[in-house]
């Protein structure tokens, strides 16, 4: 079944812009992302917007729909309420280049700023050894696709810009975490999660688990661990001594 939707987008850059309004023909089953290069196609050729697999894998076409933070790939028009406009906006935590299209590389910045994994001295890659638990534990970290959905919705930087340079973000302290959790991991994670990249400020809200759609468990698998480790190390040393010396 065809029909007209209306669709609010945001047109603007750095300087300022503004809504527009568009009527644009939609076909069951789609998705708001399949109604943008509709509009692009018969209305609005000069519209920015940054996407590329169409199928929730790249990251790339993160948004907000109504408000909130979402892939436009993957959220169906009729998971929408029924009859009324969809609103379209760029994510609200980072600057807007032009239309949906944000600067996204506060995330680049906090990405090199986790030093890599640390192997141990005198093990060659193929004597490493992990357990499945271990082994399952980092995958479901490692199914992140770098969409930042998590990063825009955080409170902590969402209405604080001020708080960007003290604090990595849930998707970042989720990889301090993966590596703090690493048996094989041989780096000290926990004072710099704590100091440089801002743990502290996670009041754990949860937001970030809520709109991550690889249905990643950050708060609870991920920022809630990591925040024990770094009490445990703060009220007992010798725990992080010990973690160290068996690996666990
Ligand atoms: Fe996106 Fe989830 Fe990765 Fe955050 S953790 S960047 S929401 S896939
Ligand atoms: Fe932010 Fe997630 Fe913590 S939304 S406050 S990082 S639980
Ligand atoms: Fe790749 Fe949406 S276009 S995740």
């Amino acid at each position: 079944m065809t029909y007209q939707a209306e669709i609010r987008v945001w047109r603007g850059d750095m300087t300022g812009g503004g809504f527009a309004t568009y009527q644009v023909e939609a076909d069951e089953g789609e998705v708001v992302l399949d109604l943008v290069h509709r509009l692009q196609a018969t209305q609005a050729p000069d519209l920015a917007v940054r996407w590329n697999c169409k199928a929730g894998k790249c990251g790339s076409c993160s948004a907000e729909i109504n408000g909130r933070p979402r892939l436009l790939c993957m959220t169906r028009m009729s998971a929408l309420p029924p009859g009324e406009p969809v609103t379209i906006t760029p994510l609200r935590a980072f600057p807007v280049i032009r239309d949906l299209v944000t600067d996204v590389s506060f995330n680049y910045t906090k990405a090199r700023e986790i030093p890599s994994f640390a192997a141990p001295q005198g093990l060659a890659p193929g004597e490493y050894r992990m357990s499945q638990e271990d082994v399952n534990r980092s995958q479901e970290f490692r199914k992140c696709i770098e969409c930042y959905l998590c990063q825009d919705t955080c409170h902590v930087v969402r209405d604080h810009e001020e708080n960007k340079s003290a604090f990595a973000g849930p998707r970042y302290l989720m990889r301090i975490a993966e590596l703090d959790m690493h048996p094989l991991d041989t780096a000290d994670r926990q004072k710099a999660a704590q100091e440089v990249h801002g743990l502290g400020y996670c009041n754990i809200t949860k937001c970030c688990t809520d709109v991550c759609p690889e249905g990643i468990r950050i708060t609870d698998n991920a920022l809630i661990p990591l925040k024990e480790r770094v009490a445990d190390r703060k009220y007992d040393p010798l725990v992080w001594l010990g973690s160290k010396i068996t690996r666990r």
